[in-house]
């Protein structure tokens, strides 16, 4: 009997595969970070063979390590960076540009401009996506490599070119070219899918000037993808499960019932609360997304995405070397006291959710002669709390209001911010037992279509807790920090 499950989790910096049992227990991981490209200000891109160089040579050296075959994986569940967008050639499999990632601001003129054409847009694309009109989607993106790289509009009109985003990218090369598929989550991030109807939308296509031609099949996110093609690791392994990665994460922290959220701090921050059978249409700026659809039954969500989080840190450390490893920020923050009047605006790359300002840049206010690292360091710390307050208070404003808060990613392992995340919450923030949440829930998903799990019953019994974290500070001092962080995201927004 096959004994494993094989989760890739292709993510913003680097790709991890993990080796996950008939239990649901993680028994071992590799990761592989690759080069992030800054061609000019606000451009992001992602080499496209670094992506499936990093996943392939991951799933190669965790079933050499462990001595498996091909027939000893059940399947394989992939798992992605959302939104970030490729075009390749149908029959060459080269991509005709590197990858343009989801934090990309190039498109932001663009965006400006259709949104001041026609003023109803945004709320049109709303109505249809669940989305807004930001570059930080795919639609702006394709339309982008369509006009700018030499005669990509005319292969993709001629049908000679594909898209698609991480997922769909890694499902074709790992088939031989195979399968150009996507799941319905990783679809709902593109501003091309009706969510209501659950096809790529028409009007859509039309507006942003995309081929329906050159568009992955939509399929559920626990489904039969096709398998592997044998030269790639010995054999023909089912690809079981294909998921975005807050997505997964969503899975991997058991929110299956209405009202529950989770919040993860990886790179960005994203921040997800399960709407059940309800696409709640937020009248603040959040998104209203797919948290999984399974049996071709929806279940919607409602994301506020925030673009700076771990980021800021990994900013701390590798651009201006205030620390040397991320977890010195938890010791500077405990030694300086909460109120020490400094804020830092981390809109490096404009702001996320509620804001929607990509013109943004970030800002450090609140400089005194004494203030020093600490101080810079635990405000850094303290913007993703006050974000994550921003996005509470967006979601309490369009009548739901999570009831608790399941937190996972990197940064979770600092204690002081979690303690301070529940301090600015005003409620209990729950870190998982396991750090992998997204992993997990990508493996639990291929594990479903499997068999290996029954229900999403059953995959709830698998979470664990490792600590909650309650609210101390009393509310009048919350209070008091949180209108200073408003005042300094006021001056900053454009
Ligand atoms: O929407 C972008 C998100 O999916 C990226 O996640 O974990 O790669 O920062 P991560």
């Amino acid at each position: 009997m096959s004994r494993y499950l094989l989760a890739i989790d292709q993510g913003t910096t680097s790709s991890k595969v993990l080796l996950v049992n008939r239990l649901g227990r993680i028994e071992d991981m590799v990761q592989h970070d690759f080069m992030q490209h800054y061609p000019h200000p606000g451009w992001v891109e992602h080499n496209p063979d670094d992506l499936w160089q990093t996943v392939l040579s991951g799933c190669r050296q965790l079933m050499q390590e462990h001595q498996l075959n091909a027939s000893d994986i059940i399947g394989i569940g992939i798992t992605n960076q959302r939104e970030t967008s490729l075009v390749w050639d149908r029959q060459s499999g080269e991509p005709v540009y590197k990858a343009i990632v989801w934090q990309d601001r190039r498109t932001a003129d663009y965006c400006q401009q259709l949104a001041h054409q026609d003023p109803t847009l945004e709320a049109q694309l709303q109505a249809r996506t669940g989305l807004l009109l930001d570059p930080y989607f795919s639609a702006s993106k394709i339309r982008w490599l369509l006009d700018n790289v030499e005669h990509a509009r005319n292969r993709a009109e001629a049908g000679e070119l594909l898209f698609g985003t991480v997922d769909s990218y890694l499902l074709w090369k790992l088939t031989g070219g195979r399968r150009h598929a996507t799941d319905a989550t990783n679809a709902s991030r593109t501003l091309l899918f009706n969510i209501h109807d659950q096809q790529w939308d028409p009007f859509l296509l039309r507006l942003f000037g995309i081929p329906p031609d050159m568009l992955p099949q939509v399929l559920d996110c626990a489904a039969d993808f096709g398998t592997t093609q044998p030269n790639w690791l010995g054999g023909e392994i089912p690809i079981l499960a294909m998921a975005g990665d807050q997505q997964a994460a969503l899975v991997g922290q058991g929110c299956f019932k209405s009202g529950m959220a989770k919040s993860t701090y990886g790179t960005g921050c994203f921040l997800m609360l399960n709407t059940g059978n309800r696409a709640l249409n937020s009248r603040h700026r959040l998104l209203t997304t797919l948290a999984y659809r399974l049996n071709g039954q929806v279940t919607f969500a409602l994301e506020g995405s925030i673009f700076m989080a771990g980021a800021t840190i990994q900013w701390l450390r590798d651009g201006v070397h205030f620390i040397q490893q991320a977890d010195e920020s938890e010791q500077l923050a405990c030694i300086v006291p909460i109120d020490h009047g400094v804020t830092l605006v981390p809109a490096f790359t404009g702001l996320g959710a509620p804001y929607w300002d990509p013109d943004a840049r970030g800002a450090i206010l609140g400089l005194t002669r004494d203030t020093g690292i600490g101080e810079i360091v635990s405000a850094a710390l303290q913007s993703v709390c006050y974000q994550t307050k921003d996005l509470q208070k967006a979601m309490e404003a369009d009548g739901v209001r999570p009831v608790a808060l399941r937190v996972d990613g990197g940064m979770v392992v600092n204690n002081w911010l979690m303690q301070f995340l529940a301090d600015m919450l005003g409620a209990p923030v729950q870190r998982s037992q396991h750090k992998e949440t997204t992993a997990l829930g990508i493996a639990y998903l291929a594990g479903l279509q499997a068999g290996v799990f029954d229900s999403l019953e059953h995959i709830d019994k698998l979470w664990q807790s490792d600590r909650e974290f309650r609210p101390l500070l009393p509310k009048q001092e919350r209070d008091k920090l949180y209108q200073k962080w408003q005042e300094a995201v006021k001056r900053v927004q454009t």
